[in-house]
């Protein structure tokens, strides 16, 4: 009996596998290789190389590697392109997950942790956001993982299934080198995409109401996603039909672009470049900062690394990827 990770050859997937094999769970990965790359997948790991979209490959995946449960991360996630492509994004993000679900209640696989995202809450006007605060997703990206968090509830609440949604915050860093982000999407790695053209980075606005005047964020380092996934799992291996939850997955500790790009230039020794102040980007919170109390309470899950080793980790990933 195996666990299916869906976007197992991406950034956050690899290491989901990985975590979840280290801790003795058979696995396979489920991936259309859009954006992932099959090198993360690990030798003896079955790939199934398919759409979520596709729901006779997952028939036949569900059934021939004996499917207990899914780790459902496979999803399209760059905010801005959600504006310019929502169709896009409600059909690979929601229509996916509807083929998913549908595919999972026929062959009897009762287990889902969903991956869903700090997006859902919009622009809280709080210190730190609990899983209670008012969603109000700003971007069809968002809005994809908000719509996907009802279905699966209401797929646990009519079949009798097991689900925990996970909300990450701002994911950073690499368990090991090969691993590091490969997309340019955040600001870690934009930030290390201009240090390396010898380009100052770009602080996209600077007049936000925080201590320094840029905007604030909850760092999480993906081997901590990576572990809270597998706590996820466990925890759903056991848990009663109908079983439904919803956790923030953060640190709880804010940290502001200036300080994240100031940790970036002296890991990189590149502090002779100053940091350069343009527009703010649409759509940004100020601060947007994870109580991560319940998942520590429900799955006695914990953050255990800081913004240096997120820093550190990326700074060689980026190195070991772009030479
Ligand atoms: C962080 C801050 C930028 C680049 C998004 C999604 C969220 C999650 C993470 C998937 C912002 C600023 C950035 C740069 C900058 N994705 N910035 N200069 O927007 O907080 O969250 O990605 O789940 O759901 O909403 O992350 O890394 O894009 O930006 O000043 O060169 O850094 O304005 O304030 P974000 P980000």
């Amino acid at each position: 009996m195996s666990w299916m990770i869906t976007g197992g050859a991406g950034y956050i997937g690899a290491h989901v596998v990985r975590a979840m094999r280290a801790a003795g769970q058979s696995v396979v990965v489920y991936d259309d290789l859009s954006t992932g790359d099959a090198a993360r997948v690990p030798d003896g790991v079955p790939l199934v190389t398919a759409s979520v979209l596709d729901r006779a490959r997952l028939d036949a995946a569900l059934a021939e590697h004996r499917v207990r449960g899914v780790v459902h991360i496979a999803a399209k996630k760059q905010v801005g392109e959600s504006v310019e492509k929502p169709l896009l994004y409600y059909r690979e993000n929601v229509t996916g997950l509807q083929t998913l679900l549908g595919a999972m209640v026929d062959a009897g696989t009762e287990r889902l942790v969903f991956s869903s995202s700090a997006a859902v809450y919009g622009m809280p006007d709080v210190e730190t956001v609990t899983e209670d605060t008012p969603c109000a997703p700003m971007s069809p990206y968002g809005e994809t993982k908000l719509a996907g968090e009802w279905l699966v509830r209401a797929a646990a609440r009519a079949h009798g299934m097991r689900v925990a949604s996970l909300r990450y915050f701002n994911v950073a860093g690499a368990a090991t080198p090969e691993l590091g982000d490969p997309g340019t999407h955040n600001l870690v790695p934009m930030v290390l995409e201009r240090i390396e053209a010898g380009l100052p980075p770009l602080v996209f606005g600077d007049d936000y109401p925080t201590a320094d005047g840029t905007c604030v964020r909850d760092y999480i380092h993906v081997a901590d996603i990576a572990d809270a996934h597998l706590a996820a799992a466990q925890h759903l291996e056991t848990a009663a039909e109908g079983t439904g939850l919803t956790l923030n997955i953060g640190r709880g500790e804010g940290v502001s672009v200036l300080e994240m790009i100031d940790r970036v230039l002296r890991a990189t020794g590149r502090t002779e470049l100053r940091p350069e102040v343009v527009e703010r980007r649409p759509g940004d919170p100020a601060r947007i900062v994870a109580s991560a109390d319940r998942i520590g309470a429900q799955l006695g899950w914990h953050a255990s690394h800081d913004v240096d080793a997120m820093v550190a980790s990326a700074v060689e990933g980026r190195r070991r990827s772009h030479g």
